[in-house]
């Protein structure tokens, strides 16, 4: 039974919760996949205020309205940015994974405006903090407070569904309680480097992000037929070829005959591997049953502000800058407001596409305001600019001379097993053609990637900062493993 959470009820452990890898650190506790938060089993469940200034108890059920409905404080929606348009006609946006760094900012964007947005999310990101001994340059509030901020700001309920969509009947309770006309699906194990570390993160990176996603089509075909699915794949699912990539598809002549097939795949990590395999899953469903799909093959994501998650302290996203979470830009303003070389893996030259946390949520609003057609397998590729990371080391520095940081480069041996100077041209039209307008990466934005690094400099690690986890040597434990 999933279980429509309020924002302030107490999480009580599921024992459905499934064990799958020892933690990275020397103790041999095992620990749960997901961080377990099932209350009990009955459509009711009583629900008990963590909060001292609410206690008081609370009955919930699944299909009841949600509690923060009932409970939410004044709106101050007038002083910000709060925006009151006309609902838009797929109006139920299940937002799977929003509680993590896109998912956040794209469930706080559509419920802004006038999506009615349910969040589900396992809280493993935030496990997997704990468990690493990192965490996010931004503190960043309990997804509880979060909403209840939100709340109190904008006058809107975003509804909270806690719990693992590997597990089918957590998810199938979600989708019959919150009956979605889109689901946006970020809820993955998103990171190569951990995927890499050992053997167990590789099978729980896998397990994850395949059965997840078979999951959500599963309940898709079962409970919403006319639900179109939103996933967002990566553009690392195509690699490196030395032709230019194209959307989802190149048309190949072979042989005098002719046929128009899913581009190459060219994985480079176990995770990248299990985002190629939920796209093949995708297409296939997509023909068997008619379900609808759009694939984002996204491209590196930087920027930790949108209009949304600037509002107010509570509503920060997550921002990451250790070598195994953390993405190329972003660690590179946090290395340079620290005084660090910027740690340009081997020769630099490998190229990628990227994009603003702005376009982002904007993309993914775009895909669900223009849906696919029943049975089409839709792919964009989405990215707005295309930097190699010596472009990005540049940039980084010649940002970080304005403001008076003296910003040193220094090349570390590459952990990955990639081509570090290499042909790269992708295409990235069709987004555009939705109607994307790009905030490309300006000095202006630079400016305040760094100020904003600046800012949290204190809660910089800098033994996180080095690459840790070697794609040859898997399996021996990263140097970022607390004892
Ligand atoms: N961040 C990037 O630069 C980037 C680039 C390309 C693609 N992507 C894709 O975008 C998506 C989101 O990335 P992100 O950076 O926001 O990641 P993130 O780790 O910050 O967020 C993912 C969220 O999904 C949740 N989750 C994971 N497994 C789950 C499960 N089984 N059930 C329920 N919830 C689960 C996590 O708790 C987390 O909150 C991922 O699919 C990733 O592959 C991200």
């Amino acid at each position: 039974m999933a279980h429509l959470l309020s924002t302030h009820c107490t999480l009580i452990p599921s024992p459905a919760t499934k064990m799958f890898f020892k933690p990275l650190n020397q103790c041999s506790a095992i620990v749960h996949t997901s961080v377990p938060f099932w209350a009990d089993r009955s459509p009711r469940m009583v629900v008990k205020s963590q909060r001292k200034r609410q206690e008081k108890q609370y009955v919930s059920s699944p299909m009841a309205t949600p509690i923060s409905q009932e409970t939410g404080s004044k709106s101050s929606a007038a002083s910000h940015k709060i925006q009151n348009e006309s609902i838009p006609k797929c109006k139920k946006v299940m937002v799977i994974g929003g509680d993590g760094y896109c998912g956040w900012a794209t469930a706080l964007h559509l419920s802004n405006k006038g999506y009615d947005v349910a969040i589900v999310d396992s809280l493993v990101r935030r496990l997997f903090d704990q468990q690493l001994g990192i965490d996010s340059l931004t503190p960043i509030s309990s997804i509880q407070n979060r909403l209840h901020r939100w709340k109190s700001i904008s006058g809107k309920t975003i509804q909270l569904y806690i719990g693992d969509i590997c597990d089918f009947e957590f998810l199938s309770e979600a989708f019959k309680s919150f009956e979605p006309d889109s689901v946006v699906h970020f809820g993955e194990q998103r990171s190569a480097p951990y995927s890499m570390i050992d053997r167990s993160r590789a099978v729980f990176t896998q397990h994850n992000n395949v059965i997840g996603t078979l999951n959500v089509l599963f309940a898709i075909k079962e409970f919403r037929e006319e639900c179109h699915l939103v996933k967002l794949g990566t553009m690392g699912e195509y690699g490196t070829p030395n032709i230019d990539i194209e959307e989802g598809y190149i048309t190949i002549t072979h042989n005098g005959r002719t046929d128009t097939l899913p581009y190459p795949k060219q994985a480079s990590s176990f995770y990248h591997l299990s985002k190629v395999h939920d796209s093949h899953n995708i297409a296939f469903t997509c023909k068997a049953w008619g379900i609808r799909a759009t694939d984002l093959n996204q491209g590196v994501v930087y920027g930790v502000r949108t209009d949304e998650t600037e509002m107010h302290e509570e509503l920060c996203n997550r921002f990451d800058y250790d070598g195994v979470f953390g993405t190329a830009l972003n660690r590179f303003c946090v290395q340079a407001a620290v005084r660090h070389p910027l740690t340009v893996y081997g020769k630099g030259g490998q190229t990628r596409g990227y994009l603003d946390i702005r376009d982002t949520v904007q993309c993914v609003e775009l895909a669900i305001a223009n849906p696919a057609k029943q049975g089409e397998f839709r792919v964009f590729n989405q990215f707005t600019e295309q930097f190699s990371v010596n472009d990005v080391a540049g940039l980084v520095t010649k940002a970080g001379k304005k403001l008076g940081l003296d910003v040193q480069t220094i090349s570390v041996p590459n952990p990955r097993v990639e081509a570090e100077e290499h042909y790269y041209n992708a295409k990235h039209t069709k987004l555009i053609e939705l109607g994307l307008r790009p905030h490309l990466l300006s000095d202006s934005l630079l400016d305040s990637l760094l100020n904003f690094a600046i800012k949290f400099q204190d809660r910089v690690d800098a033994a996180q900062i080095m690459p840790n986890v070697s794609w040859k040597k898997i399996g021996v434990k990263p140097r970022t493993v607390a004892v």
